[in-house]
């Protein structure tokens, strides 16, 4: 691989231990993709960050990389364990939430923004369009190359903080022109209409087409909340890192000539995938993170009246701090709701503490069935809150 005089320097260590070895495993991770150089990033965002998920393991290494390490350029955070304000309130345990200060604490030594969230778009980790960046976040990296037009692979958290640590990454996936090109066509016969929906298609088209690139027609012109949840759920359920919606996504492509037409009966029996029988006892909003749109439509639902059942909204700090500002925080709180930060329905330590979680989002229902043993329902906003507010879910007409 060819390296710059600087990269080489990083790689003979005389720019400190950590940076040495960020350039090892971004050079060993080039060499299996068959990169012929690295390209220099302006953003960085970082997955792996829960406790729950790092275990000890995971946090020496961070400390270790904290010993000399310093970011070279703008790097937030995915979600933590813990809302990092109002754990105690939320029932975290006081082991838990001091091992993930800790955790936090090495990446703030890094120079990294504590901002945890997999919206960095949404507080100001928002990269030009056809920017380089190397993000972790598969939600946000579907988003970033499908609506934002910048350039990022799927990283893992190590290398995505090997890219932050150098200011670069390998050049090869979805940083090259070529792999930007959809291959199958998908048509919706203007069915899709709810963010419901969207996510819906996201866990119908992941296991119909894979991680292959879709483009998108007949759409009914989708708005970027819902291409938000729907970048979540298409990366969860098929791993696919972009797709192409037609008239939206800035890069231009081939119209492939294999197409997919999507029936109602395709969205019916993702819905019914993704609802179980049991009685909803936690409602979760905000996979990804909670817009301030969103914020702004749940405390129009909840204006006046009182949830009977737990309704946690996930957001980023930043994006509840506008909350505040506009008065939607206090609509929610009032009814019973409760705004959390900095954490969410995957990656914090939710096991035993709920049974069924109803959601609009079918990201949550895979990783809260996967990680969290919830049961799942999934519907609009609309229709969580109705949930929360009447105490029951209504069925499906
Ligand atoms: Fe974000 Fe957690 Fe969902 S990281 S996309 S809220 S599973």
């Amino acid at each position: 691989m060819r390296l710059t005089q600087e990269q080489q320097e990083m790689l003979d260590g005389k720019q400190g231990e950590a940076r040495r070895k960020s350039m090892e495993l971004l050079i060993a991770l080039g060499k299996i993709y068959g990169a012929k150089e690295l390209v220099p990033v302006v953003s960085v965002q970082v997955a792996g960050v829960s406790y729950k998920n790092l275990g000890e393991a995971g946090l020496e290494f961070l400390a270790e990389m904290a010993k000399d390490g310093k970011v070279k350029v703008l790097t937030t955070l995915n979600p933590a364990g813990i809302d990092v304000e109002n754990w105690e309130e939320l029932g975290y345990s006081k082991d838990f939430a001091e091992k993930q200060t800790r955790v936090l604490k090495a990446f703030e030594k890094m120079g990294i923004q504590v901002s945890c969230t997999c919206t960095p778009y949404l507080i100001g980790n928002k990269p030009k369009q056809g920017e380089d960046v190397a993000w972790s976040e598969s939600s946000a990296v579907a988003f970033g190359n499908s609506v934002l037009g910048i350039k990022t692979n799927r990283e893992g958290g190590p290398s995505a903080l090997a890219a932050a640590l150098t200011g670069v990454t390998p050049r090869y996936g979805l940083h090259l022109e070529e792999n930007r090109q959809a291959v199958v066509k998908i048509d919706l016969q203007n069915l899709v209409k709810t963010e419901a929906d969207w996510a819906v298609l996201g866990e119908v088209l992941g296991k119909r087409i894979g991680n292959k690139i879709p483009y998108i027609v007949n759409h009914g012109n989708p708005d970027r909340d819902k291409l938000k949840i729907f970048g979540a759920s298409i990366a969860t359920f098929g791993g696919t890192a972009m797709f192409h919606v037609e008239g939206v996504t800035p890069n231009k492509t081939e119209t492939p000539k294999e197409v997919v037409v999507i029936s109602k009966d395709d969205l019916e029996k993702g819905y019914s995938e993704l609802t179980d029988s049991q009685e909803v006892d936690f409602i979760g909003i905000g996979c990804p993170h909670a817009s301030i749109n969103e914020i702004k439509k749940i405390s129009e639902l909840l204006n006046g009246k009182q949830v009977k059942i737990p309704t946690w909204i996930f957001t980023a700090r930043k994006t509840k701090r506008g909350a505040d500002q506009k008065g939607y925080s206090k609509i929610i709180l009032e009814a019973g709701a409760k705004i959390v930060c900095d954490t969410c329905m995957a990656v914090s330590p939710l096991k035993g503490r709920f049974k069924c979680l109803a959601t609009n989002s079918a990201k949550a229902c895979y990783y809260g069935r996967g990680t969290n043993d919830f049961k799942t329902k999934i519907g609009t906003v609309e229709k969580c809150m109705e949930c929360a507010v009447v105490g029951t879910w209504q069925k499906r007409e």
